[in-house]
């Protein structure tokens, strides 16, 4: 079954094509990674890597971690060998698919049955790989919920600020910043709220693409920092500078996370104690009722999954 719950706090972008960076990727505290075949990788690059990516995932040491594959874009002449590789090669240990520039619900129809033909002429579990779709232009987030909907195994929408940027035109060379002469308001809120809606819809994680600044941290905290705060799941890092920022951004606070737990205990004990009679209970000054219960299991939620 796919796995919608673990956390992907932190979500690390690897290239394909580079030895040692793979090599370094398994050293970092990432609650999830890609090894990346797409932008990351020279066209001249691209077929060899996929050799290198399998062998990558067979090798193992990666601890735990979430493991994707990064496949081109459904527009390249490379995505079904991408797919037909990676998979045939080391779909044992391979956890999802990244789509990057889903376009189309189609998209990821195909690539759920290519997987599925995949996994029964390889004796693999059929529907265990996920995919995780990137939303990188507006035909892709004026589609979004039929994407989101198009297969049980998508995990994540992820937002692909760089390429989305590039595709609506928006006037700013700097990735996640606002557009200079914008100055009204966050430029980027509708799109992640839009992706943020799909994604709540279908109980399936949301993820903020990456910040190309990677030496600033204090740059990266204040735009990772909106997305958090509205309530994405996590945020991809370029570099190993950029990974304790993003999992504090995408932990609950020790304090909120304490206070989550304190509120589901009580919740429990006062309703049981009523035999299932009372629907609102007091702790300390604070009322909580069964809103207040879900919105602490969300808390709670992410806490444990990033075992505070
Ligand atoms: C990531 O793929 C981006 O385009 O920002
Ligand atoms: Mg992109």
């Amino acid at each position: 079954m796919v796995d919608r719950r673990r956390a992907r706090r932190s979500c690390l972008a690897v290239p394909g094509s580079s030895a040692k960076m793979i090599d370094k990727a398994r050293g970092l505290a990432v609650d999830s990674f890609f090894l990346d075949l797409e932008d990351a990788v020279a066209p001249l690059a691209k077929a060899e890597a996929r050799g290198r990516v399998a062998a990558a995932l067979n090798e193992g040491g990666w601890d735990g971690k979430i493991r994707s594959v990064r496949v081109n874009d459904l527009t390249s002449e490379w995505t079904y060998r991408d797919v037909v590789e990676v998979v045939e090669g080391a779909g044992a240990n391979l956890d999802t698919i990244v789509l990057p520039k889903v376009s189309s619900p189609d998209h990821v129809r195909w690539l759920d049955l290519t997987l599925t033909q995949i996994e029964r002429a390889t004796g693999l579990e059929v529907g265990r790989i996920g995919i995780e779709a990137q939303i990188e232009d507006a035909r892709g987030l004026v589609e979004v919920d039929a994407i989101v909907a198009a297969s049980p195994r998508i995990e994540a929408l992820i937002f692909g600020p760089a390429d989305f940027m590039a595709s609506i035109n928006m006037r700013s060379m700097v990735v996640g910043e606002q557009p200079p002469g914008y100055d009204v308001g966050d430029a980027y809120h509708y799109v992640l709220m839009r992706m943020l809606m799909a994604a709540r819809a279908h109980d399936v994680q949301a993820i903020d693409g990456p910040y190309l600044a990677i030496k600033d941290v204090d740059g990266l905290r204040r735009v990772g920092g909106r997305s958090a705060a509205l309530g994405f799941d996590g945020k991809w890092v370029l570099h190993p500078a950029q990974v304790d920022a993003v999992n504090e951004l995408f932990s609950p606070r020790q304090e909120d996370y304490d206070h989550a737990e304190n509120v589901l205990a009580a919740y429990d004990w006062h309703t049981s104690e009523a035999g299932g009679k009372r629907g609102a209970a007091m702790l300390g000054d604070e009322m909580i009722d069964e809103a207040s219960r879900k919105m602490a299991l969300v808390i709670a939620g992410k806490g444990r999954a990033a075992g505070m």
